[in-house]
């Protein structure tokens, strides 16, 4: 018999907490996700929801994360992963087959689209600032990415001109509140450490983004990030939530 124990997520009283228990509400009849046991204000302007700790509860083995670390450093066949994966793909095909509807982006979840799109969001600051650099490859200078604006690339016989702006302006076109997509009720944030593999397939952690999402923004933050990008929790670029968010922590190998 495991031993019943706790996960305390603490969010800033309000809206964030009103998303997590809102998201969990949708999803948690539809999708594997713990018990969510207990949601209480407390003084200092936060909230504490309590959910079932899915590790202690003997419900869930690995995060994601810690499988694909795994798999990296040989102490588990690299399959594991790729199973793990065709299921969360078949979770969202559920999803899809149980809820979906073509609606406007203006009713889905708003916090990773709508919101970072807006002028100003956080799709301007992250990619418009100086901050974001590229390395010269010949000095070893660090040169800001928006100054590229007006080089054009060939790459294989195909020239591509460069304009940062303008790109950011025709996605934020692309993503107006208007606009229609694929949606279903999904978890929302479908990343390495929002997962974990148990006995009957993934279980889903985190539930402030879920809710009506899209289906293309969903696929695109599982596959894109982890087959084209090679993860978004990856330890040279995401360290601190590395350390802070896995269990096993492997080192990068
Ligand atoms: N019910 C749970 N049982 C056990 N562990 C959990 C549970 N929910 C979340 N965790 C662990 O805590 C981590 C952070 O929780 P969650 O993803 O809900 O918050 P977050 O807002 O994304 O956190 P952070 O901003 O710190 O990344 C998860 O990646 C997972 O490792
Ligand atoms: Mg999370």
């Amino acid at each position: 018999m495991n031993q019943p124990a706790y996960f305390h997520k603490v969010l800033p009283a309000g809206a964030r907490a009103d998303a997590e228990e809102l998201g969990w509400l949708q999803v948690a009849g539809r999708l594997q996700a713990p018990a969510l046991l207990e949601r209480t204000r407390r003084d200092d302007h936060t909230e504490v929801i309590t959910y079932e700790d899915v590790f202690a509860s003997g419900r869930c083995h690995h995060l994601l994360g810690d499988l694909i670390a795994l798999a990296d450093h040989g102490r588990a066949p690299a399959s594991n992963v790729a199973d793990f994966i065709d299921a969360v793909c078949d979770s969202l095909i559920a999803s899809a087959a149980t809820t979906g509807r073509t609606t406007a982006l203006g009713n889905c979840v708003p916090a990773l689209y709508t919101d970072r799109i807006r002028p100003g969001g956080r799709v301007d600051q992250w990619y418009l600032t100086p901050n974001l650099t590229l390395t010269d490859t010949q000095t070893g200078e660090p040169i800001p990415l928006r100054t590229l604006t007006g080089y054009t690339a060939t790459l294989n016989g195909t020239r591509l001109p460069f304009d940062l702006p303008d790109i950011i302006e025709r996605a934020r076109h692309a993503l107006n509140p208007d606009s229609r997509f694929a949606t279903a009720i999904t978890q929302g944030d479908p990343t390495e450490p929002n997962l974990a593999t148990s006995a009957v397939g993934p279980c889903w952690l985190d539930f402030e983004h879920a809710g009506r999402n899209t289906l293309p923004g969903e696929i695109a933050n599982l596959l894109w990030y982890l087959l084209a990008l090679g993860g978004w929790l990856v330890p040279a670029y995401q360290s601190d939530v590395y350390a802070r968010t896995l269990r096993l922590r492997l080192p990068p190998a």
